[in-house]
């Protein structure tokens, strides 16, 4: 199994802090953002690792992320996106060298969570993995549609869709077999111009290769002030609870 850490994009939501550094390695509480998502995989088992970033502070990571080893990755490799408002599934289209016929797990980088994804990764063998978290305000992530025969079962999902069809969010926490390449190869950019990962997730789904599972305890993307400020918060309060 390896790891990938999806950290590039503009992080225009953000500006004017992401004018001083990609959005990936702002604070949150008393690290960078992407240290989370990398303890995650590293807590998991996942200690092969690769960072795709694009944008114009690519140069910062290797000040701070160097070779891993401090967080205990074994081994570190980045990418560079060259379009960076490409979409999510373009970045990943990068790790197909990396991945080398391997399962991936992967991790958009403005994700923190401390969730133990450790048994569903070992349990994977093939088709696709996502987790879902229910949340209150559905319509700003992808949103999974359940069978109405099976409400255990998903038919479709849905980006950030006006009405959503249920209250679960799908984070950006997902394991793959190496067929993903193929899929992402098939897939059309979305009307923001994007090869959405939700596309990606939809051609599994048309296979019949998607399982999902919920994801357990804090979970909170970090792309807006708001999120970037509850993320904050959820780590700080953890942190003082200890
Ligand atoms: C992306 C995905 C979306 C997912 C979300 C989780 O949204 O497109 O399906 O629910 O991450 O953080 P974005 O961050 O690009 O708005």
């Amino acid at each position: 199994m390896k790891g990938i850490v999806l950290a590039g994009g503009l992080g225009t939501r953000l500006y004017p802090l992401t004018h001083v550094t990609n959005k990936h390695l702002l604070p949150v509480y008393n690290k960078p953002m992407i240290f989370y998502p990398i303890q995650t995989l590293v807590n998991a088992g996942v200690k092969h690792i690769l960072v795709i970033t694009s944008g114009p502070h690519v140069g910062d990571y290797l000040g701070v992320l160097k070779n891993g080893k401090e967080l205990g990755v074994d081994h570190l490799e980045y990418a560079y996106q060259e379009k960076p408002d490409g979409g999510i599934a373009d970045a990943l289209s990068l790790a197909e060298d990396f991945a080398d016929n391997d399962s991936m797990t992967v991790i958009l980088g403005d994700n923190t969570t401390d969730a133990d994804i450790s048994e569903e990764i070992s349990s994977f063998k093939e088709g696709a993995k996502i987790f879902l978290k229910k949340v209150n305000d559905p319509s700003r992530y992808g949103v999974p549609i359940f069978d109405s025969k099976d409400d255990k079962k998903i038919i479709g999902i849905e980006e950030k869709p006006n009405s959503p069809k249920s209250n679960f969010a799908v984070t950006g926490v997902y394991v793959y077999d190496h067929k993903v390449f193929s899929y992402i190869k098939n897939i059309k950019p979305s009307a923001r111009g994007q090869l959405e990962i939700t596309d990606v997730n939809n051609e599994y789904i048309k296979k019949g290769k998607l399982t999902w599972a919920e994801l357990h305890g804090y979970w909170g993307d970090a792309g807006t002030f708001k999120s970037l400020f509850n993320a904050n918060s959820f780590w700080a309060n953890k942190d003082q609870q200890a």
